[in-house]
């Protein structure tokens, strides 16, 4: 990996072309310094047939493919060790927990490796969030982004603490049981209780040094957003106005206020306001979106409701994290920045001056 004297673009690989996996595929295409070297599939999808049509080189990467090149695909341009052999770093993207599977190919090839949220913290070296860790990545040969919901609580909580000091947070997430694309599972009737913590509370934990969270999980038989309700205590007086400001100016969340034109308060109208409104990819809103109304603030408690679009809010954190991989230098406000005004995510008021936790220095790699 080099440093900041690096001219062409990085070129990046994606293997698997699912929920996330296209998102991240189109995202890379859109930055400037990045280039999207190659898709890695294992059938053909839509998705691989609008990726061709955009141009994008495909690649045989399924489970047989090992064995040598693979042109059972028609129009494949060769198979795994062709697509590594012309990139510069991997952004798995294979379902959860298939990660581990494909790591001696990737160093053997020498090749760095992005996986998102569903692999296990043990077969990583750093467990990734802009707003907590940016700083850790570089130099790192196989990272994790945090989940969908870690990934909303670390924009959040980072925020809220650098301001006034956490001193304890519980969260309650409501799932989505499935993805809007997926038919194939997800639950029809019930909820279904995550009994005792779930993941969120240790993932988070582990890389946001001191944060007491706990944080119980309930999944529900819906594909747009995940909602989180929250109970946070703050150290420093302050108001709920100040909170709502803070949120407002704070890059990748959104407040919505009840008063403004969009008026919706329910997670399917705000799915479809967001989809029919956006220019972006996929109709996506990667931003933690913040309910103005939900925010309390009584006797050093916060409470608030948020809602994450999980098939996107982890995009913009994977494409910061592959840059500060190559950009050493490239501090945590320059990266984001230029990742967001890559996918539009910059607004008006949006301050990139500050962004969560204080930089973090050394090489205490939390996983
Ligand atoms: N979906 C979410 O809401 C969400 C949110 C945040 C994080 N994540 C994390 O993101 C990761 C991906 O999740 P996802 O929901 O995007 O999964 P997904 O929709 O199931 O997509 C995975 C894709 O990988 C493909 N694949 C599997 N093995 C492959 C191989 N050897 N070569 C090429 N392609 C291969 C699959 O192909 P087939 O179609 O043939 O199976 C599928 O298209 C997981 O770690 C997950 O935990 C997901």
């Amino acid at each position: 990996m080099n440093g900041s004297a690096r001219r062409r673009p990085v070129r990046v690989a994606v293997i698997g072309l699912g929920t996330v996996g296209r998102r991240i595929a189109a995202a890379v295409s859109r930055q400037s310094d990045m280039e999207l070297a190659g898709i890695g599939i294992r059938r053909e999808t839509p998705f691989s047939f609008l990726a061709r049509r955009a141009g994008a080189s495909i690649f045989s990467t399924g489970a047989h493919a090992a064995a040598g090149p693979v042109w059972e695909l028609e129009g494949a341009q060769g198979g795994l060790g062709d697509l590594l052999g012309r990139s510069d770093v991997v952004a798995d993207v294979r379902q959860a927990g298939l990660g581990a599977t494909l790591l001696d190919e990737y160093r053997s090839a020498g090749i760095p490796v992005v996986f998102q949220g569903g692999e296990r913290a043990a077969d990583v070296e750093l467990t990734f969030s802009s707003f907590v860790n940016y700083e850790l990545a570089s130099g790192k040969n196989v990272v994790r982004l945090t989940s969908c919901n870690t990934t909303g609580l670390a924009r959040l909580l980072s925020t809220l603490h650098r301001e006034y000091g956490v001193t304890r947070a519980d969260a309650v997430l409501v799932r989505c049981s499935t993805d809007p694309d997926k038919a194939n599972h997800g639950m029809i009737n019930g909820a279904l209780v995550t009994l005792g913590e779930s993941h969120h509370g240790p993932d988070l934990r582990a890389i946001f040094p001191g944060l007491e969270l706990s944080t119980t999980s309930i999944a529900v038989p819906m594909s747009q957003r995940h909602v989180q309700a929250l109970t946070v205590q703050l150290r420093t007086p302050t108001h709920a106005r100040e909170i709502e400001q803070l949120l407002c100016r704070t890059p990748r969340i959104v407040t919505i206020d009840r008063s403004s034109a969009n008026t919706t308060n329910g997670v399917a109208e705000q799915f479809a306001y967001d989809a029919a409104d956006s220019l972006r990819t996929f109709g996506d809103a990667p931003e933690l979106l913040v309910w103005s109304a939900s925010i309390r603030y009584e006797d050093g408690v916060l409470r608030l409701c948020t809602a994450v679009d999980m098939q996107s809010i982890t995009v913009p954190e994977t494409i910061d994290c592959i840059r500060r991989m190559f950009s050493p230098d490239l501090s945590r406000s320059e990266c984001v920045r230029a990742t967001d005004a890559a996918l539009g995510l910059w607004r008006n008021g949006t301050s990139y001056a500050q962004i969560g936790l204080p930089a973090v220095s050394g090489a205490g790699a939390l996983t």
